[in-house]
């Protein structure tokens, strides 16, 4: 199953991935946290990528595409794989559609997970993430059982630096007039599924997971 998820920046993208990667067991992948990981390495593509990242811009193209282009050639993907962040362009939607041709293969869902903007910014700010596994929290709607502590591997807990008031402002803007004219690229092909991502996140994945699954 080939699946992108798509969704303003704190749609809960990250946190469904998880969740729907483990019931498939497919790849989870994500381009900003490939550029993250990057940025954490000292990289050549990192030190690149932090110039826009910081500032909540979108990285460029030609580097973004790159990196998807190598990823989805790695053996793990061949059973299905998870894309999410990617695309977010309409040149990304387009390399991707020739990528996957040149694999022999085809996109069957499009998820995109609905939030009202008012919503996000309280999201964005209270997320905490762990430095270790990587799993989300959030301080409010999905807090860790110890303050600052990984449920999972007891990692600590950090916040983004692109998770502020003004940086989260520029990420919206760059979402409305780059990604969102994407979905009607998708709903062209007829493989757009539109998901209430305001529900609780247990509500949500099950709503993915029925769309997923031919159910809804
Ligand atoms: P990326 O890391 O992808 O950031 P984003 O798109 O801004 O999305 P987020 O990760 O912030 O949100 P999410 O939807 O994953 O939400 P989450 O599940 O964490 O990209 C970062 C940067 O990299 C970009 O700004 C850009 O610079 C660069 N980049 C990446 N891809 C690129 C591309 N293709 N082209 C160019 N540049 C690219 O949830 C958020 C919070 O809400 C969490 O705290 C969570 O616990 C909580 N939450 C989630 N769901 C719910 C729920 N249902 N109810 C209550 N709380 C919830
Ligand atoms: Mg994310
Ligand atoms: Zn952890």
């Amino acid at each position: 199953m080939n699946i992108l998820f798509m969704g303003p920046p704190g749609a809960g993208k990250g946190t469904q991935a998880e969740r729907i990667v483990s019931e498939f067991n497919i790849p989870h992948i994500s381009t900003g946290d490939a550029f993250r990981l990057a940025k954490s390495q000292g990289t050549p593509l990192g030190l690149e990528a932090q110039k826009y990242m910081d500032q909540g811009l979108y990285v460029p193209d030609d580097i973004t595409i790159g990196i998807v282009r190598e990823r989805l050639q790695q053996p793990d993907c061949e059973q299905g794989f998870l894309l999410d962040g990617f695309p977010r362009t309409t040149a990304q939607a387009e390399a991707l559609d020739e990528i996957m041709k040149s694999l022999g293969r085809e996109l069957n869902h499009v998820i995109n997970l609905k939030v009202d903007r008012d919503l996000l910014l309280a999201r964005l700010t209270g997320r905490r993430i762990c430095k270790s596994c990587g799993s989300t929290y959030h301080v409010m709607f999905n807090p860790p059982q110890v303050d600052g502590v990984c449920d999972k591997c007891q990692g600590e807990l950090y916040q983004r630096t692109d998770d502020n008031a003004e940086k989260v402002g520029t990420r919206l803007d760059e979402y409305v007039t780059k990604t969102a004219p994407l979905l009607e690229y998708y709903e062209a092909k007829g493989i757009l599924r539109q998901v209430d991502g305001e529900k609780e996140i247990d509500a949500v994945s099950q709503e993915i997971q029925s769309l997923l699954r031919g159910k809804a």
